[in-house]
């Protein structure tokens, strides 16, 4: 549980959660944090193209029931008296974790990053990693109204998908799915083994190099593959301009917004793929004032706030950096911002804010 899920549980409370009871809660070893469970790493493995795969069996897998193939979960681990907390996308099928009781996710190691160097072989056995409850709403659906799904993916926008292609291959539905699947190096990508094994059972499955290919592209799904766009579902994962300019392509040749489903994978949208009210001036720098510590940065044209305050050497809570993870949260007193997820303007009065997704368009004052 977060910050911002306590306050909407316990509204009345909400000075009471950010005054007394969230320092506490942060203070508490991730195995007292009210849902999450403890779990024993039992696998450490490459998957090619710089991703790294972590099984973890739960004692008590009834977290998993509801579990369905594409979301993502919380982990959090003891280090050095500290308790971090990222969240990561489950790249096992749910079928899989509901039978034997783990998850596997899937992630690229950041040397610099807090979580991920400590997640290696010598994990394996130990029970330092807690989870919490799975979440998000980008899944597959077990009973698909359409003929056709069709997936495409970029980097490591791929880990959800491949955890629905999976079950969809347990389902035998894998015959009526199509991947696009966008990468560097056309040889050695991420998941070659599993996507194979995937092709083996019917996947239809196109590699796209982008030195070669270029990014997405319409005839990329249209050359061989003749279906009608109305006859296809289509989830799209990658960075927010894969997600943009493929559902534009796609609601361009006919499909509907019903039938595209999509997760962002790095940061969504830039202020420029927006459209920003003319006098909103999104340009430009503004000054971010900090109450608590009497001080200020300055936040450049199309940089969200979280890197706007890392570049000036502050250090703010981050998890995820996508706007999933809801750690960065923090109390916006005053002026309008664009969250870069929704390209929504605020209003320019007290709200919460989540620093890796929004910009300021405006000076703004927050509560830091
Ligand atoms: S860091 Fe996860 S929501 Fe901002």
């Amino acid at each position: 549980m977060n910050l911002s899920s306590l306050n909407e549980k316990l509204p009345l409370f909400k000075g009471l959660n950010d005054t007394y009871i969230y320092p506490i809660m942060e203070a508490l070893p991730t195995s007292f944090r009210i849902g999450m469970k403890q779990t024993i790493v039992t696998d450490v493995r490459s998957e090619g193209g710089g991703i790294t795969t972590l099984r973890l069996h739960l004692k008590n897998a009834s977290i998993l029931r509801h579990l369905k193939a594409g979301q993502h979960i919380e982990l959090g681990l003891e280090s050095k008296g500290k308790r971090i907390c990222r969240t990561f996308s489950i790249s096992s099928s749910a079928q899989q974790s509901k039978e034997f009781g783990y998850i596997e996710v899937s992630f690229k190691v950041n040397a610099n990053g807090a979580l991920t160097p400590l997640l290696n072989e010598q994990t394996v056995g130990s029970k330092a990693v807690h989870v919490n409850k799975p979440n998000g709403n980008f899944t597959l659906p077990l009973h698909p109204a359409k003929e056709k799904s069709v997936f495409i993916a970029a980097g490591s926008g791929i880990t959800p998908i491949l955890a629905m292609l999976e079950e969809a291959a347990f389902y035998n539905l894998i015959s009526q799915c199509l991947l696009l699947y966008y990468v560097k190096d056309g040889e050695h990508y991420p998941f070659k083994e599993r996507l194979s094994a995937l092709h083996a059972k019917g996947l239809s499955f196109k590699v796209m190099p982008t030195k070669q290919t270029g990014h997405f592209a319409l005839e990329h799904l249209t050359h061989d593959n003749p279906t009608s766009t109305k006859r296809c579902n289509f989830f799209l994962c990658g960075p927010g301009n894969l997600i943009e300019t493929a559902s534009q392509a796609l609601l361009d040749q006919g499909a509907d917004r019903s039938q595209i489903f999509h997760e962002h994978f790095g940061l969504p949208i830039t202020a420029q793929h927006k459209p920003i009210p003319a006098e909103d001036n999104a340009m430009s720098a503004h000054t971010v004032f900090l109450t608590r510590s009497n001080s200020s940065f300055n936040s450049p044209a199309n940089t969200s706030l979280l890197i706007s305050a890392e570049n000036e050497g502050l250090t703010p809570n981050f998890g995820c950096r996508i706007g999933a993870c809801h750690q960065c949260i923090c109390r916006k007193n005053s002026g309008r911002v664009l969250n870069l997820k929704t390209g929504k303007v605020s209003d320019n009065g007290p709200e919460d804010i989540q620093l890796c997704i929004s910009q300021a368009i405006e000076d703004l004052s927050l509560d830091i």
